[in-house]
């Protein structure tokens, strides 16, 4: 459905689990952040109605799974097959950290699973178990082979521009990108609820070693479906694509299709905002479909027109990103 700004609403990222096996420097401090209690996480069936609703009512067709890391959550397939049942989902995607998804793969496929992106921010194992604070790079590449061999196509590797990224990873995610039929994208830092890092490279530096790298200059490609906000370039010899996400440098909030489902039952309009409708009350006191329905439009409504972060501001926001989903 149309939002007040006239963009068409039709992306649905939910959030199911804020829990996380990996501490990500630029997501959460060291100790972690506190957890939700179970009972307050909406249920799989809960999940799937909403979808339901939201797509018969609102026209959503596309659904994305986050977490924290969606593959922490038990029975996660469960979820994937009953939103895929429901007929009205199109395309149906997977935000993971990647290091529980090699045994996962095939069950995913099975369930219904169309893709996966897999945040990888750098190509070194050293530096990886630094950022991630513990990850182990080498099980996250297998489980990105996997899925490509599952065909979970195309396969996306989220690379948030930090430290921990350098002129090395950008010649080894080249390489990459020329063996394997990858979706690199480069995604500039949100300081949302954290922002203990320090500023790694910029968009424009990430451009000019790639162009120094692959020895001509980036070819823009034209849009790709389902790239969402991503501007997308290929060197020659890649197989896979670059693409750059810049929601600092270059709002596209103009082009913004989506809203949020957080694990606790909360519609978010915006990421860059703390307004949010309650919509587990209404779930749990036997609303009818209209009602919930009614609500999935009032944050559609919601919309802002657009978000005023900038790299450096400090930010209020109640949630942290790993309780929104990115
Ligand atoms: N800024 C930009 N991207 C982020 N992600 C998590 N936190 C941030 C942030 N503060 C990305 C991760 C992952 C996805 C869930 O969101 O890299 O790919
Ligand atoms: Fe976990 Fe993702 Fe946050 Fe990293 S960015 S700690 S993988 S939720």
């Amino acid at each position: 459905m149309l939002d007040s700004y006239m963009r068409e609403v039709n992306y649905l990222r939910v959030s199911v689990t804020d829990r996380c096996n990996f501490r990500c420097a630029y997501c959460m401090p060291p100790e972690g952040v506190q957890q939700l209690e179970h009972a307050d996480i909406l249920t799989y069936e809960e999940i799937v109605r909403v979808v339901g609703i939201a797509s018969r009512y609102c026209g959503i067709n596309k659904v994305r799974l986050t977490g924290g890391e969606p593959l922490v959550r038990a029975g996660i397939n469960d979820l994937v097959r009953g939103i895929k049942q429901l007929g009205t989902i199109t395309d149906l995607a997977m935000t993971t950290n990647g290091s529980l998804l090699a045994n996962q793969v095939e069950g995913l496929r099975q369930a219904g699973l169309d893709r996966v992106n897999i945040s990888i921010d750098t190509l070194d194992e050293d530096r990886y178990r630094d950022i991630t604070r513990g990850g182990d790079l080498q099980k996250t590449l297998h489980g990105l082979q996997q899925a490509l061999q599952a065909g979970l196509e195309p396969v996306k590797v989220n690379v948030v521009l930090t430290k921990a990224l350098t002129e090395q990873d950008l010649q080894q995610f080249y390489e990459l990108a020329c063996k394997l039929p990858l979706f690199i994208r480069f995604i500039e830092f949100m300081p949302v609820g954290y922002h203990g890092i320090d500023e790694g490279l910029s968009v424009s530096q990430v451009k000019q070693y790639l162009t120094a790298i692959g020895g001509s200059d980036l070819q823009p490609l034209d849009d790709i479906k389902g790239s969402g906000p991503a501007r997308n370039y290929k060197l020659k010899g890649m197989q896979g694509v670059f693409g750059f996400i810049t929601p600092i440098s270059e709002r596209f909030c103009q082009l913004c299709n989506r809203m949020r489902l957080t694990a606790d039952g909360r519609l978010k309009p915006c990421l860059l905002s703390d307004d949010e409708i309650d919509i587990k009350t209404a779930l749990r006191c036997g609303a009818s479909d209209e009602r919930i329905a009614g609500l999935v439009m009032e944050a559609v409504k919601q919309k802002p027109v657009g978000h005023t972060l900038t790299s450096s501001c400090q930010d209020t926001f109640h949630r942290r990103m790993c309780q929104i989903g990115g």
